[in-house]
């Protein structure tokens, strides 16, 4: 399963980075917006800042519903970089986009997905990447995770090649719950990736590893 963060803070990337095992990056209008990130100039050049990082898919979502706009603002974010996936929302003119995106040669990300009816219409449609919120189906008292195993299964039943990439993570327990239900990546909070390294077994284990060391010292 990759690895990819899912923030727009320069700072938590880097320590993502720096751990060795990150494959990618996702933003989001509300993740940019939170970094105080403002007109389009200063968003695409974030973008490129992330993408010199991060030698891994990054992904930029647009802004745009209708075809039109979609394509050509996603056209302009392609060009960005190489590694540029482009993020389109599950919508009627989000799936003509995907399609001619991929027609196109340029990879996509279809976001905001909740159900596998819309996962199989981002595959058909040729999506790189299709993006459940696991997190947010849990707030509304559905079981994300579920929808993760269920797109699994049938991606793997009719041969689909679209990834399914676990979003909307907001704990530790997520990230192995979606490895074990097929997710092929998970993008998440710096916390949720940190939160992957505890266990208090391993906290006790080092303090008397360390302590008896003094006595071989
Ligand atoms: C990433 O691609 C998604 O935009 C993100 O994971 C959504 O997360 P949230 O539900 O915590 O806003």
């Amino acid at each position: 399963m990759k690895f990819f963060i899912d923030t727009g803070n320069l700072a938590q990337i880097k320590e993502a980075n720096e751990l060795g095992i990150l494959d990618g990056v996702t933003t989001n209008p509300s993740l940019m917006a939170k970094e105080g990130i403002k007109g389009q100039e200063a968003v695409f050049n974030h973008y490129k800042t992330i993408c010199e990082m991060v030698d891994g898919d990054i992904s930029a979502e647009v802004i745009s519903t209708e075809f039109n706009g979609i394509i050509e603002e996603g056209k302009k974010l392609a060009a960005i970089h190489p590694n540029i996936v482009v993020k389109v929302p599950m919508i009627k003119d989000g799936v003509k986009a995907i399609k001619w995106f991929t027609d196109n040669g340029i990879r996509t990300n279809c976001t905001l997905v909740f159900s596998a009816g819309q996962a199989i219409l981002a595959a058909k449609a040729g999506a790189t990447y299709v993006s459940p919120f696991i997190g947010r189906i849990d707030d509304s008292t559905w079981d994300g995770v579920d929808l993760i195993a269920q797109i699994s299964n049938i991606y793997s039943i009719q041969g689909f090649k679209t990834e399914i990439l676990a979003a909307s993570i907001r704990s530790a327990l997520h990230i192995v719950k979606c490895a074990e239900a097929g997710a092929d990546v998970c993008t998440c909070p710096l916390d949720s990736i940190l939160g992957l390294l505890k266990h208090p077994l391993t906290d006790i284990g080092l303090a008397k590893f360390l302590e008896d060391a003094k006595k071989t010292a």
